[in-house]
């Protein structure tokens, strides 16, 4: 259990890894990785400092857990070997048979495709509604409905739900409001603070933030929920290694400095592209464009570090663009320091039909940038020769 003292960036360097003085102790600043699968004892029925199995408890993983506790504003925290791990823990934490979740429509496909594909064959219905609007979630509420699932900023079309204004929903029909706050991290944005129940993070992204160690994360204050999930999380067995542990703790150590360039590089090429003659439309919250600005400013500190713009022309001129990138990589997944772009309707979305595609708004031009901590005038210059480029294959 956590509880706040210090700021963001003091907690990231040191919460869950105070120096260790005990007899015998070697004061470490940074916490060991602790391989170990199993732990020794002394007395048959006293574990050592409560250490039975990894599985269960380990001490690497457990100063992850303290620090993102710390980092959301929460009183616990569990860690998992993905973000699909954390929300499939969840899941089985939260819902029965018969039970149905209202969800955001814009959700992660992989959520989707874990409620559709998987959760479905168990019983478990969902709703998906356009969370923009609060009132959209409270009519989808049947007498079965337990959990509400939302994700703010939505992916990739970067649509922003009123958290505060959902939690009034949820709490007064006594349901489970979850918050995947993937999109801007802790740093910017802390949904337990605003009235969710859980926080959900693919720590995959920012909170690694280097695209080398893959993880999930649960945040939330209630202590039987909390116990729930850890019992269920031991009990399915999705956790984090050590080693992947130390690596994401290791992530952490500069969060403040690497969310601080993503948004600043962010808002440079946005206000770039917002301005160049062969881009039609740029979503990313922090401009004054962007129709949920106000919102995203009343709810959070900050507008991340992902956008996605529009480029004129057809679909070939969209793929010409991307390949005649050299410094963004042409990848799925965000939040790392190295700058990542994409083509929602061919990668990342592609398993949408194209026709709800479009519906939604995923055109064949929509591009999508996870902006990273490079110097941004190398960043725009490659834009500007790529945007170039385009239409001259
Ligand atoms: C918003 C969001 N939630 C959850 C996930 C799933 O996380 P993971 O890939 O770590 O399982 C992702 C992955 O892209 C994501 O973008």
């Amino acid at each position: 259990m956590s509880t706040n003292k210090y700021g963001f960036s003091t907690n990231s360097v040191h919460a869950g890894e105070e120096p260790d003085f005990r007899e015998g102790a070697t004061g470490d600043v940074v916490v060991p990785i602790h391989l170990s699968t199993t732990f020794a004892r002394k007395q048959v029925e006293i574990p050592t400092a409560g250490y039975e199995y990894t599985r269960s408890l380990n001490p690497t993983r457990k100063a992850l857990e303290t620090k993102l506790a710390m980092l959301e504003n929460a009183r616990y925290g569990l860690v998992f070997s993905s973000g699909l791990a954390a929300e499939t823990t969840v899941l089985i934490a939260l819902l029965k048979s018969g039970d149905h979740i209202v969800a955001f429509d814009d959700l992660y496909g992989g959520t989707k495709r874990l409620f559709n594909n998987v959760f479905n064959e168990y019983g478990i219905q969902v709703s998906y509604v356009d969370a923009t609007d609060a009132a959209r979630v409270e009519e989808a509420i049947r007498p079965e409905t337990r959990v509400v699932w939302v994700e703010t900023p939505s992916n990739p079309l970067l649509k922003v739900c009123d958290i505060r204004a959902i939690a009034a929903i949820t709490r007064k029909h006594e349901l489970t409001l979850v918050a995947d706050n993937t999109f801007l991290s802790p740093y910017f944005q802390n949904p337990l603070d605003l009235g969710a129940d859980i926080v959900i993070h693919s720590s995959t992204k920012y909170i690694g933030g280097h695209s080398d160690v893959l993880g999930g994360a649960v945040l939330l204050s209630d202590a039987a929920l909390y116990e729930s999930l850890q019992y269920r999380q031991n009990a399915v067995g999705a956790v984090l290694s050590p080693f992947d542990s130390y690596l994401t703790l290791r992530g952490i150590k500069t969060f403040s400095l690497r969310m601080e360039q993503h948004q600043k590089n962010a808002f440079a090429i946005a206000h770039f592209l917002e301005s160049h003659p062969k881009v039609s439309r740029v979503i990313y919250p922090g401009l004054e464009s962007h129709p949920q600005h106000e919102l995203s400013k009343s709810q959070t500190q900050g507008h991340g570090g992902v956008l996605s713009f529009e480029i004129k022309g057809t679909g070939t001129e969209a793929k010409n663009f991307l390949e005649s990138l050299h410094l963004f990589a042409l990848a799925e997944s965000l939040g790392g320091v190295e700058s990542l772009i994409e083509l929602p309707s061919a990668m990342t979305h592609s398993g949408i039909p194209k026709e709800l595609r479009e519906q939604i708004g995923i055109t064949d031009t929509l591009i999508r940038v996870s902006v990273g901590i490079e110097d941004v005038n190398d960043l725009i210059g490659d834009l500007s020769q790529a945007l170039e480029l385009s239409t001259k294959h």
